[in-house]
C-alpha cells in the first residue's frame, strides 16, 4: 500500500526547502507505545520522568537520589543497585519468557542459531563462572575482539554479570588498533575467536590478538570461541571456550552492582589523534537504552522481531543490538556478515526469513542499497515491517524517501536518530506514533533531553538559523568520563560552551523550529564568507537521478576562502563521464541551494573513501581536492581507493 507522496525524482529538494512530511499511519498512532503527551509530561518533571523510567528495569535496591550533578559529572540513580544481565536476561525467563527467542542468529554462510532467553541465561551463568575461575574480577577490563557470532552477546552480558568492564574491539580493526586499546584500557583477559566469515571467507582474527598480546603481560589469558576452525597458533596463555565455558556450571548467582559502577568502555574512532575510551555505567545507561528502544521503535516484545545491522563493535551494537532491545525482551535478529553475500539481496532476505519487523541502519548502507537498484528489495516479502530507523549520519532526504519507499513500501515510519558514543542512547529523533517526519530530519529531543541549537555564544538560534547542537541538561545514559583522561573530558566536551554539552556537531533549527543535524562541525565549509554544510551541497547532489552517493569537501582557494568539491558515484557506474553531466550537476546544486553552493569542481568516482564504521573521511578526500599527498588511510575500511581515486583524476 503506498502513499501518494510524489516519487523522489519528481521533487527537487534539500535541508533548507525540504517540504515533505510524513505523518504516522493513524492506527500505528492509535497503538503506540508512546504519545504525544510524553514531551509534556516529561518536561513538567525531567528527573520524576527519568525516575518512572528508571522502574522499566528490575532494582534489588532502589536509589536514594535520582541525580547527583556536580558540572561536568553526572550520578544518576545514586545508593541504586541491579544486575545488566540480570535485567537482559534472567528476569524474562524468571516472567515466564524463557522460550522466546533473545537471538535469532544468521551466520554469513547461511548456518543459524536461535537462542532463547532461557538458553542465553544458562550460556551467561556459564561464562561468567568461567571469566571467575580465570582470575578476572569487578571492575577488571576485558577486551573483546569478536566476529558477529552470539558468543560475543554473551561475552558482555557475562563480564556485566560479574561487574568486570568489557571493551569491545571492533573485529575489522588492526593489530596496532587492538594493542593500542589494550594498553590504554590495560584489559586483564581477550576474548576472541579463530575467526568469523566475511565477503564469502574465513577471515581471521586470532593472528591478530596472538601479535597484540605479545610483549603486553597484562593480559592473562586469550579466551577463544571456535568459530571456523581454521589453524590457530596456540600457547599456555590461551583457552578454548568450548572446553571451559562448554562444561561449566550454568548455576551461578549474580551479584548487584552499583548503579554508578563502569559496565564498559568504548574506544571513538577517532580519525587523527588517539581514540577516547568513552565510559558508560550500569543504572543510567540500562535507563535509557531501555526506554529508547522501547520508545523510538515502539517496540512490542511479545510479536515484534528487531534487527540492527550495525556491529557489535560500535557504540549501536552495544545500545541496540545487546542493551536496550534484551533489557525490554525483545527478539534480536543478528548477521554475522556483510550485504552482499552471497548476493546483494542478503539484507532482505533476512527481513523476509525472520519476518523482521522493525530494521535499524546506516545511511551509508541505505545508499549503497539505492546504487544496486530498487528492484533487488522488490524480490522480497518486505511487508512484515513496520518501523525503519537510521544512525550514524545524516541522512540525505533522497535516501530516506528512497527508504521509506523501497523498503518500507511507503507507509512505514522512518526514525532518523541522532545520538553519539558519548551520549550512549538516542538523545534526538522523531517517535514514531506521534511525529509528522521530515525526510533527513532528526526532528527534536525526545522525551526527557534537553538539547538545542546554539549560536557561536551559546544563545539558542531563532527557526530557520543554524548553529551548533548542544546539550544542557545531564542525561542518564551520559559518558562518565574518558578513560584516564578527564582533563580531555572537559576539554572536548565542556569548554566550547561554558555549562552546555558539546557534541561537535553542526545543527538547523527549520522554520517550524524542527531539528537537522548536519555533521561533524569540521565538515562545514566557509564559501565567501558564507557557511555550508557539506551534508547540505551532497544531499542535493544525490537528489539527482543521476547520482548514486556524494561526499563534499571545502577546499583552500585563494579567492573564496574554501572552494566546493564533489566527489560523486554515478548510478550504474559509467566510466567515463561526459562533461555536460558534471555541469549539468553543478547548476543542479546551485538550483536548488542557490549560487554560493554550486562546486567549484565535480569529479566522478568509483568509490569513496570510508572507516569502517561507514563515514566518509572527507580530510582524505580534501588532500587529493588540495593536491597534496594522501595522509595516514590506516582506519579505512580499503586503502586502496585512495590509489584508485588518485588515479581517476586530472593532475
Ligand atoms: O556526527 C554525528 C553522527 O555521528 C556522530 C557520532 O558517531 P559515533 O560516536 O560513531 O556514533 C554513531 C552511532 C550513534 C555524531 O556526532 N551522527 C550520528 N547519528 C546521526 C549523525 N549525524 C546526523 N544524523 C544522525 N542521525
Amino acid at each position: 500500500m503506498a502513499d501518494s507522496t510524489p516519487q523522489s525524482q519528481e521533487t527537487l529538494s534539500n535541508l533548507l526547502h525540504e517540504t515533505r512530511s510524513f505523518p504516522p499511519p493513524a492506527d500505528f498512532a492509535a497503538n503506540a507505545n508512546v504519545k504525544a503527551d510524553a514531551y509534556e509530561h516529561a518536561a513538567a518533571d525531567r528527573l520524576a520522568f527519568w525516575e518512572e523510567q528508571a522502574g522499566r528495569l528490575q532494582w534489588e535496591r532502589t536509589w536514594d537520589t535520582v541525580l547527583d550533578w556536580q558540572a561536568p559529572y553526572a550520578k544518576w540513580f545514586v545508593g541504586g543497585k541491579l544486575n545488566a544481565s540480570v535485567n537482559c536476561v534472567d528476569r524474562h525467563v524468571d516472567a515466564g519468557n524463557g522460550e522466546r527467542a533473545a537471538i535469532q542468529w544468521e551466520g554469513e554462510p547461511g548456518d543459524s542459531r536461535t537462542i532463547t532467553y532461557a538458553e542465553l541465561r544458562d550460556e551467561v551463568s556459564r561464562a561468567a563462572n568461567v571469566l571467575t575461575e580465570l582470575g578476572v574480577g569487578k571492575g577488571d577490563r576485558v577486551a573483546i575482539y569478536m566476529p558477529m557470532i552470539p558468543e560475543t552477546v554473551v561475552a558482555m552480558l557475562a563480564c556485566a554479570r560479574i561487574g568486570a568492564v568489557h571493551m569491545v574491539v571492533f573485529g575489522g580493526f588492526s593489530v596496532d588498533a587492538l594493542g593500542q586499546r589494550l594498553d590504554d584500557s590495560q584489559a586483564k583477559l581477550v576474548i576472541t575467536a579463530d575467526g568469523g566469515y566475511r565477503r564469502g571467507k574465513p577471515s581471521s582474527l586470532k593472528p591478530a590478538v596472538d601479535e597484540a598480546v605479545a610483549g603486553r603481560p597484562a593480559v592473562e589469558n586469550v579466551l577463544v570461541v571456535r568459530r571456523t576452525g581454521q589453524e590457530v597458533d596456540w600457547t599456555e596463555r590461551d583457552v578454548w571456550w568450548h572446553e571451559t565455558v562448554g562444561g561449566a556450571s550454568s548455576e551461578h548467582t549474580p551479584e548487584a552492582h552499583d548503579a554508578e559502577d563502569p559496565l564498559f568502555i568504548m574506544y571513538t574512532s577517532g580519525t587523527t589523534a588517539r581514540p577516547k575510551g568513552i565510559l558508560h555505567t550500569t543504572g543510567g545507561y540500562l535507563t535509557q537504552t531501555s526506554y529508547t528502544h522501547w520508545s523510538v521503535f515502539d517496540l512490542k516484545p511479545e510479536t515484534d522481531v528487531y534487527w540492527c545491522a550495525a556491529d557489535i563493535g560500535w557504540i549501536t551494537g552495544h545500545s541496540y543490538i545487546v542493551y536496550g532491545p534484551l533489557s525490554n525482551g525483545g527478539t534480536v535478529v543478528m548477521y554475522e556478515g556483510t550485504p552482499d553475500t552471497p548476493h546483494k539481496g542478503r539484507f532482505w532476505e533476512i527481513v523476509q526469513k525472520y519476518g523482521v519487523t522493525i530494521a535499524y541502519m546506516a545511511p551509508t548502507a541505505i545508499r549503497t542499497f539505492m546504487k544496486w537498484g530498487e528492484e533487488i528489495p522488490a524480490e522480497y516479502d518486505l511487508s512484515s515491517l513496520r518501523v525503519l530507523g537510521s544512525v550514524g549520519e545524516p541522512i540525505n532526504p533522497e535516501a530516506y524517501v528512497w527508504y521509506r519507499q523501497n523498503i518500507g513500501g511507503g507507509n512505514v515510519p522512518v526514525v532518523d536518530t541522532w545520538w553519539q558514543t558519548e551520549t550512549g542512547a538516542i538523545m534526538v529523533s522523531p517517535l514514531p506514533g506521534v511525529t509528522s517526519a521530515k525526510p533527513g530530519a532528526a526532528m527534536g529531543p525526545i522525551p526527557g533531553i534537553d538539547a538545542d541549537v546554539v549560536d557561536d555564544e551559546g544563545n539558542p538560534v531563532p527557526d530557520g538559523e543554524g548553529g551548533f547542537i548542544v546539550v544542557r541538561e545531564p542525561w542518564p545514559a551520559m559518558l562518565r568520563g574518558i578513560w584516564g583522561d578527564d582533563q580531555r573530558y572537559k576539554d572536548t566536551y565542556w569548554s566550547r560552551f561554558p555549562g552546555l554539552y558539546f557534541p561537535g556537531d553542526g545543527a538547523k533549527k527549520d522554520e517550524d523550529g524542527d531539528m537537522w543535524l548536519l555533521g561533524r562541525v569540521d565538515d562545514v565549509m566557509l564559501v565567501s564568507g558564507h557557511n555550508l554544510s557539506t551534508t547540505e551541497v551532497e544531499s542535493a547532489l544525490v537528489s539527482h537521478p543521476e547520482v548514486a552517493e556524494a561526499a563534499v569537501v571545502g577546499a583552500a582557494d585563494k579567492v573564496t576562502g574554501q572552494a566546493i568539491v564533489g566527489f560523486v558515484i554515478l548510478r550504474g557506474g559509467g566510466e567515463s563521464v561526459p562533461d555536460e553531466l558534471l555541469q549539468e550537476l553543478r547548476n543542479h546544486v546551485g538550483a536548488s541551494l542557490g549560487p554560493i553552493a554550486k562546486p567549484a569542481r565535480i569529479l566522478a568516482v568509483p568509490e569513496l573513501p570510508k572507516t569502517r564504521s561507514g563515514k566518509i573521511m572527507r580530510r582524505l578526500l580534501r588532500d587529493i581536492a588540495e593536491n597534496r599527498d594522501i595522509g595516514d588511510t590506516s582506519t579505512l575500511t580499503d586503502a586502496s581507493i585512495m590509489d584508485v581515486i588518485a588515479k581517476q583524476l586530472p593532475k
